[in-house]
């Protein structure tokens, strides 16, 4: 009985630390949780009592909610247990409505490649922003792709599929990137796919998706960086004018229209914009695949890769 009742101390210290100040009980809970408190404390030896036992029987409040539940007030500690709570402790969670905060430091460590990756993996899938922000039993996305990768694609944000799967680009827009890496001739796991964001836009609904704002993708901003840094390609693809703004910073006046096969800079690595696969799904004209389809060939070009004649002819007029 003194492990049970110690088990449901503990449980109720980490409730404490982790700022609940008050739980709800059922008279008859109450009443259970007194009568082992005194049969444990009757057991119990007389001098290990203080540092074993369990919290006195918690305070009631005077009016209980409506439910028929009855408030009790945590104890503050082993020996405190009738003082008054002066200050709650800081809660360690971030919550979804509160304001996304500003970008955090990310220091990668020194090591091998794969294993500053898989740091900085675990640091964002461990992100208490990010996870404060997918809905329950989704998840947050990271980049996939070989550390080696010399094409570095970069994306918006993941939409209702990769939430669900924790991948990016796994739904119509990245099968339709997957085909194009296909026709540079590269399998999708030769090069390194990543977001601007770690988590999906909060919607109302499934069906859908918002860009990121602004606050959103600064804070995603120094896990994008890292994940180029630790790559360190020679190209990278910014798909869609969300993954422009991000990465070049916004600019209310750009069109992707103009930036688009036009090289950029990014953390001193070279960035030629196209537009997103989505776009391409939208619009599927032979204009607009073409317009994507010499950018991918300037990229094979920049990073040293031959384009054959058959490449060269793909969605030309005739
Ligand atoms: N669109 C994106 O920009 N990223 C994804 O991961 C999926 C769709």
């Amino acid at each position: 009985m003194r492990e049970e009742l110690q088990a449901v101390v503990e449980e109720l210290k980490a409730m404490r630390d982790a700022g609940v100040s008050h739980v709800y009980l059922a008279d008859g809970t109450l009443g259970d949780l007194r009568a082992a408190v005194s049969a444990a404390g009757a057991a119990a030896d007389p001098e290990s009592a203080s540092a074993a036992a369990p919290p006195t029987p918690p305070r009631r409040e005077p009016t209980p909610p409506s439910d028929g539940a009855r408030e009790m007030v945590l104890p503050m500690g082993e020996g405190r247990a009738r003082e008054p709570r002066k200050a709650a402790p800081k809660p360690a969670r971030h919550g979804p409505s509160e304001p996304v905060p500003p970008p955090p430091a990310v220091d990668l460590p020194a090591g091998e490649a794969a294993e500053r990756m898989a740091w900085l993996r675990k640091r964002v899938l461990e992100c208490p922003v990010c996870n404060a922000r997918v809905k329950p039993g989704k998840k947050v996305v990271f980049g996939v792709g070989p550390v080696e990768a010399e094409i570095f694609f970069c994306g918006e944000a993941p939409g209702a599929e990769e939430e669900v799967q924790g991948e990016p680009f796994v739904g119509p827009a990245g099968q339709l990137l997957t085909k194009i890496i296909g026709g540079m001739g590269l399998s999708r796991g030769e090069v390194y796919i990543g977001n601007i964001m770690n988590w999906r836009p909060e919607m109302p609904t499934s069906v859908g998706n918002r860009p990121p704002t602004a606050e959103e993708m600064a804070f995603c901003l120094p896990y994008l960086r890292a994940q180029v840094e630790v790559v360190a390609p020679k190209v990278i693809v910014a798909l869609g004018k969300t993954a422009v703004d991000g990465l070049l910073g916004p600019d209310p006046k750009r069109k992707m229209g103009q930036v688009r096969g036009k090289w950029h800079e990014f953390a001193g690595i070279p960035l030629l914009p196209t537009f997103h696969p989505s776009y391409l799904l939208r619009n599927d004209t032979l204009r607009t695949k073409r317009m994507v389809w010499e950018d991918m060939m300037q990229v094979m070009e920049r990073v040293g890769m031959p384009v054959s004649e058959r490449q060269r002819s793909y969605f030309l007029t005739r």
